[in-house]
């Protein structure tokens, strides 16, 4: 049986449909086309209306055949933490970590819809404790997700975090690093995750994306927004361009995210003494900024590499233009590949 991944960005929405069985993965249908402005944020009907249809023309424009899907939900608006918990069983542990909750989400318990998964069970930690992923999304925002699914006729199978499905799409392609980081710069937001040993340890989602370096290119440079994005991505942070000025203007944007990396990496280090981190793997619309690898690499002293999701699936050679997209798409191939 085949199943849609579905990933409604700010910018773009992207469609994977794969098929898994005996013989393994199979890309059946692949596409995105642009978000119509401000519809995913919105309330009205006609938005959710505009929005279903883009998702019916992708649908159809791509030949996919499943209506089973998945969907993600966008990182900034999900409460995504780890916490560690004494070792208990499974009944106390649900009443536990409701208790634990309320001091974790900033949102009365009723307002969300809460979900844990045990990502550890504490017999291979130093301490004995669990780790708990508690993810706790706000009632409001599922239930406008539902709304815009039941528009599409989809039938929804299960909604979850882009990082999420980006830690299952991405690890894959690199099985011999113990640790990894994930960055992944959408056009609004840019989220940073931590898997030890494949299982996620850390999150954060940072306000600022794509769309803030195109927003200090065109004010500092006085460049139209469609000029300053076509500079973005010939010249990116490329330092020898008309004298590194643009390196100069998008370098407090790249500050603030670099920043929070460093915060991460020096978290985990503080968690697991003597471990590091072996690879920062770059996805999202962003990831292929001409120069970033390098810069990256520069201010965090890890190597950056660009995350491929494609790794382990088949696809006829009619999709070899993806191979180079897969930045694109590898929160949709996660949610594709969910169980
Ligand atoms: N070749 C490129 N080089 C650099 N940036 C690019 C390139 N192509 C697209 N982008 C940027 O990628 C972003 C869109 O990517 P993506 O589809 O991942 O965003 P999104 O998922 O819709 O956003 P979000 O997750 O923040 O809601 C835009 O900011 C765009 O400027
Ligand atoms: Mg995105």
């Amino acid at each position: 049986m085949s199943i849609l991944g579905l990933d409604i960005g700010s910018h773009n929405v992207k469609l994977i449909e794969l098929l898994k069985n005996s013989n393994g993965v199979t890309l059946l249908a692949a596409g995105s086309m642009p978000t119509p402005p401000k519809t995913l944020s919105s309330n009205l009907g006609v938005d959710q209306q505009a929005l279903a249809h883009l998702i019916r023309e992708l649908i159809k424009g791509t030949g996919a055949r499943s209506t089973d899907v998945n969907i993600s939900l966008p990182e900034a608006q999900v409460f995504t933490r780890v916490i560690e918990m004494p070792s208990l069983s499974t009944r106390e542990l649900t009443s536990a970590i409701k208790w634990e909750s309320e001091q974790y989400i900033p949102l009365p318990l009723d307002q969300v819809n809460m979900d844990y998964t045990v990502l550890s069970d504490g017999k291979d930690t130093a301490n004995g404790k669990m780790k708990i992923l508690l993810v706790a999304a706000p009632k409001a925002l599922t239930e406008r997700y539902m709304q815009i699914m039941e528009l599409t006729e989809l039938t929804p199978l299960a909604a979850e975090t882009e990082i999420i499905a980006l830690s299952r799409s991405l690890v894959r392609s690199v099985p011999t690093v113990a640790n990894v980081m994930i960055l992944s710069l959408g056009a609004q937001t840019t989220d940073i995750a931590i898997l030890r040993k494949g299982i996620l340890m850390f999150t954060r989602s940072i306000a600022a994306g794509g769309d803030a370096l195109t927003r200090t290119l065109s004010e500092s440079l006085d460049f139209t927004l469609l000029q300053a994005e076509a500079y973005k991505k010939t010249y990116g942070l490329e330092r020898n361009i008309l004298e590194g000025k643009i390196v100069a203007v998008v370098k407090p944007v790249m500050d603030t995210i670099v920043s929070e990396m460093k915060r991460a990496i020096g978290f985990f280090e503080e968690t697991y003494k003597n471990e590091h981190i072996g690879v920062i793997l770059l996805t999202g619309g962003n990831a292929k900024l001409p120069g970033l690898i390098p810069y990256l690499a520069e201010h965090t002293g890890i190597e950056v590499q660009q995350g491929n999701p494609w790794v382990g699936i088949a696809k006829d050679p009619r999709f070899a233009v993806l191979n180079a997209e897969g930045p694109l798409f590898a929160v949709a191939i996660g949610l594709a590949l969910r169980e």
